[in-house]
């Protein structure tokens, strides 16, 4: 039986060594019911590492991770039910149609799984294509089917490594219409990117990784409000300006940019720099509060993971101000 109040995903202390590469690094992973739940971290993150663990397609070299409370290690396939997916790239028969791969993969599946062919086409919005040879697919029309193929298995669990890398944004548009719509479905997904912008708008729910460790599982909103509010300032004399801010107590990732001078505060230290600034004769111009973009976040993060220093600190508030 499955155990229905067991989460969709859950991981604890998950490692994948490779000789001397800590692939996954003491790993835990909460996905809940209904999460868009997006696995966020730069290439060689650990991320496909991660996912093949959890499909059940290499062992972990040590921890645990379930599948609503199952685990493929132990229970093997029985641990899969009601979950599907693909990382790196869904594989079909090039040479045949759409539709002759997907009833190859239900014959196997077996459960009902060819009575769902022309649905899970009318999902992917590839029924019109499905007569045409997979060979001559564009790589989104791939991955659409990928998807198609994994419906077949009616999951309640949808895996998808870098659905979106890759594509052309009509591409990446169409692929985020279709995750939702799964979701709204009520099938929860866990989706790796490298791309946080690609996939913000999508996950409700995140873990950032970097070099095999998970620097941040949480809520995309709570990351956003972690990362603080930054200024940008524009003076009389940003020169001055720049010294004054990096000596004053409660200001950081103070940065010179062409914009003016970029920092972080809370308002009562942005109240006490605006004063040093005028007991300086130092006029303010623009004094302008702009939130961080996640993507600021997940670079700092994963920027900080890397033991950064002052450097890294300031080229992460660099960035705070170049992209807004
Ligand atoms: N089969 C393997 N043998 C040796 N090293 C591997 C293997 N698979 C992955 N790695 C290494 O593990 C790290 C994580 O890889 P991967 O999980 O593919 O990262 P991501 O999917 O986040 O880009 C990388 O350093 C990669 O080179
Ligand atoms: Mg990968």
């Amino acid at each position: 039986m499955v155990d229905d109040e067991a989460p969709p995903v859950r991981a604890r202390g998950l490692v994948k060594r490779y000789k001397e590469v800590l692939a996954v690094d003491h790993v835990d992973l909460n996905v809940n019911t209904g999460d868009v739940y997006g696995f966020l971290g730069p290439n060689g993150a650990g991320k496909t590492t991660t996912l093949r663990m959890a499909l059940g397609l290499i062992l972990p070299t040590d921890g645990t991770i379930e599948l609503f409370g199952r685990d493929p290690m132990r229970e093997g396939a029985r641990a899969l039910d009601g979950v599907a997916g693909f990382v790196e790239a869904p594989r079909f028969y090039p040479y045949l149609s759409a539709r002759t791969n997907l009833e190859l993969l239900a014959a196997l599946d077996g459960d009902g799984a060819a009575s769902r062919i022309d649905e899970v086409l009318d999902v992917v919005e590839l029924s019109p294509r499905a007569k045409h040879k997979v060979g001559g697919y564009s790589h989104g029309m791939r991955q659409r089917l990928g998807i198609a193929a994994a419906l077949l298995r009616n999951p309640r669990l949808m895996i998808l490594d870098e659905p979106a890398t890759g594509l052309d944004p009509a591409g990446m548009r169409d692929m985020r219409t279709l995750i939702r719509r799964l979701a709204n479905d009520g099938i929860t997904v866990l989706l790796s990117s490298h791309q946080l912008p690609e996939v913000q708008d999508l996950c409700d729910r995140v873990a950032i990784v970097d070099r095999g460790r998970v620097v941040y599982e949480g809520a995309l909103a709570d990351l956003r409000r972690q990362g603080g509010a930054g200024y940008r300032l524009r003076t009389t004399d940003d020169a001055r300006a720049l010294e004054i801010a990096r000596a004053q107590s409660g200001v950081e990732g103070v940065s010179a940019t062409e914009h003016g001078v970029g920092f972080q505060a809370d308002e009562q230290h942005v109240a006490a720099l605006s004063l040093a600034l005028a007991a300086a004769g130092i006029g303010i111009l623009t004094l302008a509060p702009e939130l961080a973009t996640l993507e600021d976040l997940f670079f700092r993060l994963t920027d900080e993971a890397h033991g950064a220093d002052g450097a890294a600190h300031d080229k992460g508030a660099q960035r705070l101000v170049e992209a807004t």
